[in-house]
């Protein structure tokens, strides 16, 4: 009996989620199937047992995406320590009576920027803007990675300040450097190495209050928003930044959670150009 799996979302549409898992499958040689799943606002969790139950011992997991993230979350009956420390799950195992819990965007972040793009977070500063699920879904996989600063810099000055104590404070974490949190006005006169957008400001179209001379000479910028040239990335071309947008980070958060599901690490750059192609 082939393994199914789905990711669920409103709207769903446009997901490369499908298109991605196939290709993992057909290069690794499971079988398994993968299809998108529009559930209702106020439907998620109905939508999860209509697919457990129509799979008829079949289902193995499921992606999870916007809106229904923290929701995942609360459905999930045990839950990874990355998990708990985004507060969001983004990819469900069913296993007997039980459904685990895991977030894997943040180690699909980390894995795009050191293998995709040569950017290894050690030693660098790190400006993180935004302070909202995106956001505090990559602090825990950053911080590990032993970065010389993480500096969280959001609108609403107050979340970031917020997010950045709860990292601080994270217990039995053994991580050295501690998140500091400000707003936008709180960036004069500092420079970061790699500056990431997980505010989704970009989506429309927004122009973020950053100054200038955040951009550190070689910096690397990155955009979690895919598809589209956001005003962030403008900005950071124009100083002479490296932009990259989160498409690489689409396809590692996917390989992450095959990996989870399959235990099989899928090579994600074929996947990426096959994406990038059309
Ligand atoms: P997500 O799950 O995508 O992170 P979210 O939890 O709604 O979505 O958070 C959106 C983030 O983008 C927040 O950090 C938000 O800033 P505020 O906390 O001040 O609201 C940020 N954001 C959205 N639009 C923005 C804009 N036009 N300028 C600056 N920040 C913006």
């Amino acid at each position: 009996m082939t393994d199914r799996y789905a990711v669920f979302g409103n709207p769903i549409g446009h997901s490369k989620s499908p298109r991605i898992h196939s290709l993992f499958a057909a290069q690794t040689g499971q079988d398994i199937s993968y299809q998108a799943i529009l559930a209702e606002r106020d439907g998620f969790a109905a939508a999860i047992s209509a697919f457990i139950a129509a799979a008829k011992g079949s289902a193995r997991g499921a992606n999870v995406t916007v809106p229904f993230k923290a929701e995942a979350f609360r459905l999930a009956t045990w839950r990874t320590p990355r998990a708990e420390a985004a507060g969001a799950v983004n990819t469900l195992s069913f296993e007997a009576g039980a459904i685990g819990g895991d977030n894997t965007d943040g180690a699909g972040l980390v894995r795009d920027l050191k293998r995709n793009l040569g950017c290894d977070p050690a030693g660098r500063r790190i400006l993180l803007l935004g302070a909202g699920g995106a956001a505090r879904g990559v602090i825990l996989p950053l911080l590990l990675e032993n970065p010389a600063e993480l500096v969280i810099a959001n609108r609403s000055e107050e979340t970031a300040a917020r997010l950045a104590l709860e990292f601080a404070r994270l217990p039995g974490c053994a991580v050295s450097v501690k998140p500091d949190g400000t707003g936008f006005t709180g960036l004069g006169g500092r420079q970061f190495d790699l500056i990431i957008n997980a505010t989704s400001a970009g989506l429309g179209g927004a122009v973020l209050p950053l100054p200038t001379s955040v951009f550190a000479p070689r910096c690397v910028a990155y955009e979690m928003v895919y598809g589209r040239e956001t005003p962030f990335m403008q900005q950071a071309r124009a100083t002479g930044a490296r932009v990259a947008d989160g498409l690489g980070m689409l396809v590692e958060q996917a390989a992450e959670a095959f990996f989870v599901w399959r235990g099989v690490r899928p090579h994600t750059a074929p996947v990426l150009a096959a994406l990038k192609g059309n």
